[in-house]
């Protein structure tokens, strides 16, 4: 599929009218949004919409975020929309917060994958409302890596993966988020967090004024022929190509397990300032009391780790409230659940 050429322009004026002409054609644009870069397509266009899936090689049955730039598109992709759910828009958009309802008629079928819910969020990134403003529909966006990579938080990241498979991605530089944005499902008796991310639980529940349950897939593995409540869980997911397992304890006790199974391609997957005190190359994600550039580094550090040539990787456990349980959610799908408690 590597007939097309990929332009990578400047997220400037005259690049995000390039990205509107293109969209409003039915194309695939891959453009920087505050958590990471999304492969954006009309929601209101199955053909479009199926260029994204074959771009990712997506699995069909997993849905797609619709993102709006105000308030004025959401009934063209969700309806009966509960007074909880403007209460989360007030608070957090726009902002890294998707919310699922059921779904409107003139959203494409391709977006929904089978379900009768759909997808939302309003993105603070200047560029994608630009974009979205430009298009004039609501974009439908998934992150911009190949299906099972990590998620690309600069725009080299997403022509390594899409180069060749999409017309044009905008550069709009890093992504301050880091990790995808938190989804919560407000279609059933009580919410229910389907993905952690920079808006926490507690954030939640504050606003909602009510518990917000963390669904299974979160934390746990699904059982052969478990269904998901977001299909998305069941894939695996933001893998390097090293095998990587987390290792859940304090720092000494990490060192002597790292030490005792050194060998040639053993990297730490470490916090900042530790790698001094380490015997093998590492990649630092972050300070280990700071959650929020945990979570901006994460995908880079796995994505450097395949770069430097790591077979195998022993990654420092973060927390797992607040900004951490994002972190902690995505290195859980990275090391395919290996976890070794010391
Ligand atoms: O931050 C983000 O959300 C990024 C940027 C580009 O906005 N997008 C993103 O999209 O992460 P994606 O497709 O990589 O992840 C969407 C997740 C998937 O796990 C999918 O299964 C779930 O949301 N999802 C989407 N619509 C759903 C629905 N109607 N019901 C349940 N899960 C849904
Ligand atoms: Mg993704």
């Amino acid at each position: 599929m590597n007939d097309l050429k990929t332009q990578l322009l400047q997220a400037d004026k005259n690049g995000i009218e390039k990205a509107g002409q293109l969209l409003k054609q039915g194309e695939v644009v891959g453009i920087p949004t505050e958590t990471v870069y999304g492969l954006a397509a009309s929601s209101l266009d199955g053909r479009a919409v199926k260029k994204i899936f074959e771009a990712k090689g997506r699995p069909q049955d997993n849905p797609l975020i619709s993102h709006i730039s105000d308030l004025s598109m959401l009934e063209l992709v969700v309806r009966d929309i509960p007074q909880s759910a403007y209460q989360l828009a007030n608070a957090f958009w726009p902002g890294p917060l998707t919310i699922i309802l059921h779904r409107s008629s003139q959203v494409a079928d391709e977006v929904c994958a089978g379900l009768d819910t759909a997808s939302v969020r309003m993105p603070s990134h200047p560029v994608a409302q630009a974009v979205i403003r430009a298009a004039g529909v609501p974009l439908a966006a998934p992150s911009a890596n190949l299906s099972g990579s990590p998620s690309p938080t600069i725009a080299k990241d997403v022509l390594e993966d899409m180069d060749g498979r999409i017309p044009l991605i905008l550069d709009g530089g890093t992504c301050q988020v880091g990790v995808e944005s938190t989804v919560v499902s407000l279609v059933g008796e009580q919410p229910m967090l389907l993905r952690p991310g920079y808006i926490t639980k507690e954030q939640l529940e504050e606003v909602l004024g009510c518990q917000v349950r963390l669904a299974d897939a979160v934390l746990h593995q699904l059982k052969a022929g478990e269904k998901a409540a977001s299909p998305g869980m069941k894939y695996k997911h933001y893998a390097p190509k090293a095998d990587v397992t987390i290792l859940k304890g304090d720092f000494s006790a990490y060192r002597s397990y790292v030490e005792a199974h050194y060998e040639e391609g053993v990297f730490c997957l470490c916090f900042s300032d530790e790698e001094k005190l380490l015997p093998c190359p590492c990649v630092c994600y972050g300070h280990e009391t700071e959650p929020a550039e945990q979570a901006n580094r994460l995908f880079s550090a796995l994505r450097e780790l395949d770069a430097q040539g790591a077979r195998v990787v022993y990654a420092r456990c973060p927390r797992q409230d607040g900004i951490s349980l994002a972190v902690y959610n995505r290195l859980l799908r990275a090391a395919a659940f290996r976890v070794v408690t010391l």
